[in-house]
């Protein structure tokens, strides 16, 4: 994020409920049906995150933060939705993501799309695949919307459920329903990227051609949709192929309505989210993940009191200078120590007692091979950054 010179934004963890109706929409399944929404004691409505986007556009508008040409932010947080619990999709999750406010060109959309793209890559994840698609504008969206809702009213009855309801508060969303039948119904179905104004449509050109020459790969995919009502023109989705049912690791798009919307200037804006623990589970499954714990280079071990106090201040002294160390505070014996040393890994031990301190000699024992070098106290750093050196 700061090789994008994105900055970080934390925001509350709650917000007014309303913020989030009003930004995410009242008729999505976010607002609908998953926010934690609850009265405070003086009987404000305030919901839980289950998103960034709002909070940060709220912040934008009463931080000022458009004082800057381009306010380009981004956080990782965690968020809340009251879902059913599966593989990949948690009712606490967190995000990382970022957003860019005050650029209408495609150039900042291919920008959000390189840095999310990029995470992966320079994460070693293989197997992902980045959809993109264009929702539309307030001016061809409203003809296309009423155009698919005619074509559908043809097959209503046969619809599932869910997307007959849709039929009425958002017809779109049936194009990204995961029911056969519904599957089958919409095959045909017009797609907003097919019935584009002018604007819109050389908006998602210019984007392809940027992408084409950032050589990031990527499919258009008439159906990507999201979940949320704020986005125009830009929608996008990064899939990981070996996730399972909840298959998006991240996704985003541009929303140039929304910043209004909350009550500030008229403003454009494009960004993106990425569920952690989807990366996680993606990394684990590429045997990404598998970093050894870290190790502390050296292990104070006290023989008597007089060597727990110089163990206590020599493991403040260490630590200091950037050398990682471990000493006992359970008060074992020094044969326990040991053990724990050992236990932990720990790359050298100094044992230190009463006859150390008087004798102004340490030795450094490598846990390794068991050799031992005798040390002052006044070459105790030099010596432990050395050995820190050797790796
Ligand atoms: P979203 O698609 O709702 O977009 O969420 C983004 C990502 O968060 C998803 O692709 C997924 O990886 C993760 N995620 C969502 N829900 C869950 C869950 N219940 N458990 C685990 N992971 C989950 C947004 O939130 C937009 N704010 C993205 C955005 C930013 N658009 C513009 N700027």
């Amino acid at each position: 994020m700061q090789l994008f010179n994105y900055r970080e934004i934390r925001t509350p963890v709650f917000e007014e409920t309303a913020l989030f109706a009003r930004g995410i929409g009242e008729l999505t399944d976010i607002v609908g049906k998953e926010m934690y929404t609850f009265p405070d004691r003086s009987e404000t409505s305030l919901t839980l995150k289950p998103e960034m986007t709002a909070s940060v556009i709220r912040a934008y508008i009463q931080h000022n933060l458009g004082e800057q040409p381009l306010a380009k932010v981004y956080y990782l947080s965690p968020m809340f939705r009251q879902e059913r619990p599966q593989a990949g999709r948690l009712r606490q999750f967190h995000q990382f993501g970022a957003e860019a406010i005050g650029g209408e060109l495609p150039a900042v959309d291919a920008e959000i799309i390189a840095l999310a793209v990029e995470i992966y890559r320079t994460l070693g994840i293989e197997n992902i695949l980045l959809k993109i698609n264009s929702v539309g504008c307030a001016s061809c969206r409203p003809a296309y919307k009423a155009l698919l809702k005619s074509y559908l009213e043809r097959v209503r009855t046969q619809l599932s459920e869910e997307s007959q309801q849709r039929l009425e508060t958002n017809p779109l969303r049936i194009l990204d329903s995961k029911d056969k039948q519904d599957r089958v119904l919409t095959a045909d179905a017009p797609l907003m990227k097919d019935h584009l104004c002018p604007e819109c449509s050389t908006h998602f050109r210019e984007l392809q051609a940027s992408l084409t020459s950032l050589k990031i790969p990527f499919e258009v995919d008439g159906r990507i949709v999201r979940g949320l009502d704020y986005y125009t023109k830009t929608a996008f989705e990064i899939i990981g192929k070996d996730l399972g049912a909840q298959d998006a690791l991240a996704g985003g798009g541009r929303y140039d309505l929304l910043v209004k919307e909350l009550g500030g200037k008229d403003t454009p804006a494009v960004g993106f989210a990425a569920g952690f623990e989807r990366l996680l589970m993606t990394m684990e499954k590429q045997s990404l993940l598998n970093v050894p714990p870290p190790v502390p280079l050296i292990f104070l071990a006290a023989a008597d009191d007089e060597g727990k106090r110089w163990a206590l201040s020599q493991a403040l002294e260490f630590r200091r200078h950037g050398i990682s160390c471990e000493l006992d505070l359970l008060g074992r014996s020094l044969k326990a120590q040991m053990r724990e040393a050992d236990r932990q890994s720990a790359r050298y031990v100094i044992v230190a007692g009463q006859n150390e301190i008087n004798r102004q000699q340490f030795m450094i024992k490598s846990m390794k091979d068991g050799s031992e070098t005798p040390v002052t106290p006044g070459r105790l750093l030099e010596d432990a950054r050395r050995l820190q050196a050797q790796g």
